[in-house]
């Protein structure tokens, strides 16, 4: 289980503006023990957060506990678990392997590794078919293989030491439309067999469908490095509350079967420095939200952060 408490992680800006950070995730409370997908744009903080979870960025503050324990008051001992219980599929399957090693010598390392020598090719062999792929693909070079072919064989990889948690970032942005819907069938399957997956993704299609096979998923909508969102993913869909998640759902095509116009304020104003980052765009906006963010509220089942509740 993942609890995350008010956790930041900033960047600094460079040496030309000492002292100015980038929140990459700012005050971010939560709590994962389920299956999850994670929302938002290009920026949000999306990445940062995955690396956050699998102990390889460093939190500027807050705490993050895994299994009850807080991972950096106790560093060896939570990094050591984290690292072989969770898993992270990367979102380009072909910069994931060596373009000279075949899909056979660079899953057998890692079993080797993990496992020692023994039948190391057997298993191999194993974890294709487990992922879809033969026997075939073992002797295949990454340049042989289809984007979608591939993404499996990296599914595959991660899955060697046994992980709790698999953490998928954009798994299907690179790949054509054609491998999309069956690579989140693999990765639904997965959670059929017991493996608690959070797919990070810019693509409400692609949540939806995910949640529709696994019968729903919790969803945490990200803004600029800001939690503005977070519940059932249906219960968003139907209900989305956030003035930034009601703009992210209507502006793709129809996918509730119904068109609201949402209005976004275009009026330059820049984004407030501990306000809400959507201030600037936000069409109900006021004097409060400039001044700090709002904090969670439980409204129909679900939780935002705004002042409009
Ligand atoms: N190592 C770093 N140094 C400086 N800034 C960083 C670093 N890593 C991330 N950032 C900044 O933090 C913010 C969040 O980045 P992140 O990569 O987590 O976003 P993302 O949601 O994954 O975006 P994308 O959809 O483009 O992958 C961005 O403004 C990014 O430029
Ligand atoms: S907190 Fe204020 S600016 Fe931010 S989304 Fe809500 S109403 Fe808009
Ligand atoms: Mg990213």
């Amino acid at each position: 289980m993942i609890k995350l408490e008010k956790v930041t992680v900033k960047f600094s800006k460079g040496f030309l503006k000492k002292g100015e950070n980038i929140y990459a995730l700012h005050d971010i409370s939560t709590e994962i023990n389920s299956s999850t997908i994670v929302i938002g744009e290009s920026g949000a903080g999306k990445t940062t957060l995955a690396r956050v979870l699998l102990g390889l960025q460093k939190i500027s503050e807050g705490k993050y506990f895994y299994n009850d324990i807080n991972v950096w008051r106790n560093k060896r001992k939570a990094l050591k678990i984290i690292r072989r219980e969770i898993q992270y599929v990367a979102q380009d399957p072909y910069a994931s392997f060596n373009p000279n090693k075949t899909i056979g010598e660079s899953l057998g390392y890692v079993v080797k590794k993990y496992y020692g020598r023994k039948n190391y090719k057997e298993k191999v062999i194993k974890l294709l078919e487990s992922v879809g792929l033969t026997e075939n693909e073992y002797y295949k070079y990454p340049h042989q293989m289809s984007g979608g072919q591939l993404q499996r064989a990296n599914i595959a990889r991660s899955l060697i030491p046994n992980p709790k948690i698999l953490i998928a970032d954009e798994p299907t942005s690179m790949l054509d439309a054609s491998y999309r819907v069956s690579i989140i069938n693999l990765l639904s399957d997965l959670v059929k067999k017991g493996l608690e997956v959070i797919i990070i993704t810019h693509d409400l299609a692609i949540a939806r469908y995910f949640a529709n096979q696994i019968g729903g998923a919790k969803s945490l909508i990200l803004y600029k490095g800001r939690l503005v969102e977070e519940g059932n993913f249906e219960n968003i869909l139907k209900n989305p509350l956030h003035p930034y998640t009601q703009f992210l759902i209507n502006s793709i095509i129809d996918i509730r079967g119904e068109t609201k116009e949402i209005k976004l304020n275009d009026d330059n104003v820049p984004p407030p420095i501990n306000g809400c980052p959507f201030y600037p765009y936000c069409s109900f906006r006021r004097e409060i939200c400039k001044e700090s963010f709002p904090t969670m509220k439980e409204i129909d089942n679900h939780k935002v952060a705004c002042y409009n509740y």
